[in-house]
């Protein structure tokens, strides 16, 4: 289970004081002789000189939880053992020293909450026989290959993707055994295994738990890729186009909403929007990031996210095959590896070194530039896709419309009062604190790029603007495209505040706490006007703590060397797996060594 804000038995608690005065004011009231209100409750408590806030409550939470994490760090090689085995249930694999040490001196934080993403990925496949996944991992087509502590690539061609993940594994790969990794080269994931199955599977797993007796350890890897002469037999994934709603909900819980949602079949219609604070938030603000990004448990987003209205690409296989990959949805089975785009030193993707302005030079405002994509927009669709959305949402014209007649064709606007919004025109203070265009409306057909017949009346096209100069804004709102958003960790690392709404999982996912490293945002962004006001009013402070804070974790958690400590982590991990011998695999402590062949004379 990933890290998810753990905030209810605190309401819970605050809930029930509420009820508690609630019943002793009524009581009082009822014993009253004139209702009027007593000093003694009325007065007394402390003026303060702003009203308290929802998002105080989930910032204040977000410290509390960072604090109990950082308590967790390893200090030691032993100590980094003890936590494996508490939160494992098993022996670390073979080369764990070698790993910690390396860890160790590339000045990394070791914490071992920060791989639960491993195991989640991995579990699985100890259901299935270590000699079906070498063989299926070493005849699935784009893949890389470790052999004798050296990398190679099998590709139809250059492909710049495959070729930062190579160097990412080549780094590390002196360390690794001979390993085949079967790549995912399209943007969309690709693996959804049936819930039931995946159920099945962990059940297996849990069973093969244990801590081996150290005499009975196997110490070193055996055999754990095919090998060169032998005959693969060869493995069909038989990939599925169609629907992605349909192939992406049998990863979902039997109970969960999603299983039984009527898919929608015509996107020409209002879409399924309404301005009632979303389930579970802490009064209408983000609470539980993992529920949040989860299409399982909100169905409505197939209606409302381009990669269930419409992928560019669908080829999805439903067996459970080791397939590796940069993001991945929640119900999806791939393997995920730092994505490419985080190790590129491209400017494009990283923003470069520049980090913009110092914070209080930076232009007061909300920027976003990107392509309208998300998947293939269409005449009749394009109302349902996220960044179209966000855009209209950022825009004066659009709501100002909304104010005056009622709903726009993409989006709908809070009630007065929710949100602690001010009463009057949103448009005016939005159109004054966002700036957020297309720089591509990339239509369907594309006849007249980068503008579009039908958008061209919602939608102005304007000039791209590089990563570094849009760190000269204090507000980087972030919207998945055709699936993640390859810039997060660059905003991340910039000093500006990135806003964060998706539904993508990441490898990093289980290190950057949101309302501490970032601010979360709902899907509907029926938030976003409320995360606005409260930072543009009084709260700057607290919008530029949470960006430098986010900055150092990202310097202190996510850097080239962190990635490079995962990936070492999951290939050893992964390489157990495929060997016949995984069961008794692992490794064990000098001490433990010692003590073992004294007892045998
Ligand atoms: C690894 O590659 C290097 C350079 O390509 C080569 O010199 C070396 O012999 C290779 N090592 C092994 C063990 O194959
Ligand atoms: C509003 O939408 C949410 C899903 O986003 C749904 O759960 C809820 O029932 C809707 N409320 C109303 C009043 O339609
Ligand atoms: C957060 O949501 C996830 C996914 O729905 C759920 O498993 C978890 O229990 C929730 N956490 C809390 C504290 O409610
Ligand atoms: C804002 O909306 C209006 C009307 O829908 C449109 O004409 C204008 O181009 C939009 N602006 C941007 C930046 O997209």
């Amino acid at each position: 289970m990933l890290t998810a804000p753990r905030i209810n038995g605190r309401f819970t608690q605050l809930l029930l004081l509420a009820a508690v005065l609630l019943i002793l004011s009524i009581l009082f009231y009822a014993n009253a002789d004139a209702i009027h209100i007593p000093e003694s409750v009325s007065l007394k408590a402390p003026v303060k000189s702003r009203p308290h806030h929802p998002i105080d409550d989930l910032i204040e939470e977000a410290d509390r939880q960072q604090e109990d994490l950082l308590q967790k760090e390893s200090h030691t090689l032993a100590d980094a053992v003890r936590a494996y085995e508490d939160r494992r249930g098993r022996r670390p694999p073979p080369g764990f020293d070698v790993w910690y040490h390396f860890a160790q001196d590339n000045n990394a934080l070791v914490i071992e909450d920060f791989f639960d993403r491993v195991y989640h990925d991995l579990n699985p496949f100890w259901a299935i026989p270590a000699h079906t996944i070498r063989q299926q991992a070493g005849d699935i087509f784009h893949r890389i290959s470790v052999r004798n502590g050296n990398t190679s690539q099998l590709s139809d061609q250059q492909r710049p993707w495959l070729d930062l993940w190579e160097n990412m594994i080549g780094s590390i790969s002196q360390h690794l055994p001979d390993l085949d990794m079967p790549i995912n080269v399209m943007d969309e994931s690709r693996v959804v295994v049936p819930w039931e199955t995946i159920d099945e599977y962990m059940t297996a797993e849990e069973k093969t738990r244990h801590i081996v007796p150290a005499s009975e350890v196997v110490r070193k890897f055996g055999k754990t890729s095919v090998s060169k002469d032998e005959k693969v037999p060869a493995f069909d994934p038989q990939w599925e186009g169609g629907p992605y709603w349909d192939r992406a909900v049998i990863g979902c819980h039997p109970n969960s909403p999603a299983r039984s949602y009527k898919a929608e079949v015509d996107y020409s219609v209002f879409p399924p929007l309404n301005n009632s604070y979303p389930e579970k938030s802490h009064e209408g603000y983000v609470a539980n990031w993992t529920y949040v990004k989860q299409p399982c448990e909100h169905p409505q987003l197939q209606g409302l996210h381009g990669t269930f209205v419409e992928p560019i690409s669908i080829s999805n296989s439903k067996k459970l095959m080791p397939l590796f990959g940069g993001s991945k949805l929640p119900m999806n089975n791939e393997i995920l590896l730092p994505p490419a785009m985080y190790w590129t030193t491209d400017p494009f993707y990283s923003g470069g070194d520049d980090h913009g302005h110092e914070w209080h030079k930076k232009t007061n405002k909300i920027i976003w530039r990107g392509a309208a994509s998300g998947g293939r927009n269409k005449d009749t669709t394009w109302a349902r896709f996220q960044r179209h959305r966000f855009v209209s949402m950022m825009n004066s014209t659009s709501i100002a419309r909304a104010e005056e007649n009622g709903k726009q064709p993409n989006f709908e606007l809070p009630e007065p009062g929710q949100y602690d919004l001010p009463s009057g025109s949103l448009a005016k203070w939005v159109g004054e604190s966002a700036d957020a265009a297309f720089v591509h409306l990339l239509c369907f057909p594309d006849t007249r790029p980068p503008f579009c017949d039908y958008d061209d009346a919602f939608y102005e096209v304007k000039p791209s603007m590089p990563m570094g100069e849009q760190y000269n804004y204090k507000y980087l709102p972030d919207i998945d495209g055709n699936s993640f958003s390859g810039r997060y960790r660059g905003f991340l690392g910039s000093t500006s505040l990135p806003i964060k709404a998706t539904i993508y999982d990441e490898w990093h996912d289980s290190r950057m706490m949101p309302w501490k490293h970032f601010v979360p945002m709902d899907n509907t962004f029926v938030d976003i006007y409320g995360i606005m006001h409260y930072f543009f009013n009084g709260r700057d402070a607290a919008a530029k703590r949470i960006a430098l804070e986010g900055k150092k974790w990202t310097e202190t958690v996510l850097r080239r060397e962190d990635m490079q400590v995962y990936v070492f982590r999951l290939l050893l991990e992964y390489a157990r797996v495929c060997d016949d011998e995984r069961e008794k695999l692992g490794w064990v402590s000098e001490m433990e060594g010692i003590l073992l062949a004294d007892s045998h004379g």
